[in-house]
């Protein structure tokens, strides 16, 4: 799968969502994640996102190691007020904004 890491958040630049062709770009509040088992490794993503967030998981840079399991994350765990973990929806778009992030990335300082 790819990783969305550090860089996106805050700036959610969002060209990675329209060249994705598993619509598995999910967003978050701060930040975007990618669907591990919903991604299927076409690597259409990683070159368009202008702040360089997206990686192969084997070449997640190792500052931001801690991204590709917090991806996971963000379908596993329950998110803040959330009754439910997301799973697998099977697609970002008629899901919509989650409006919530993984801990790693809420309480990640502001970029402001
Ligand atoms: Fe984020 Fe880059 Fe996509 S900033 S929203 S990963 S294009
Ligand atoms: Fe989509 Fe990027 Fe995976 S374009 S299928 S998230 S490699």
């Amino acid at each position: 799968t790819y990783v969305i890491a550090e860089p996106c958040i805050d700036v959610l630049d969002r060209s990675c969502l329209e060249e994705c062709p598993a619509d598995c770009i999910y967003e978050g509040a701060r930040a975007l994640y990618i669907h591990p088992d919903e991604c299927v490794d076409c690597g259409a993503c990683e070159p368009v996102c202008p702040v360089e967030a997206i990686y192969y998981e084997d070449d997640v840079p190792e500052e931001w190691a801690a991204f590709t399991d917090d991806n996971v994350r963000f379908f596993t765990d329950r998110l803040l007020g959330a009754v439910t973990a997301l799973g697998s929806p099977g697609g970002a778009a008629k899901l919509g904004a989650v409006g919530a992030d993984t801990p790693l990335v809420a309480g990640h300082p502001s970029r402001g």
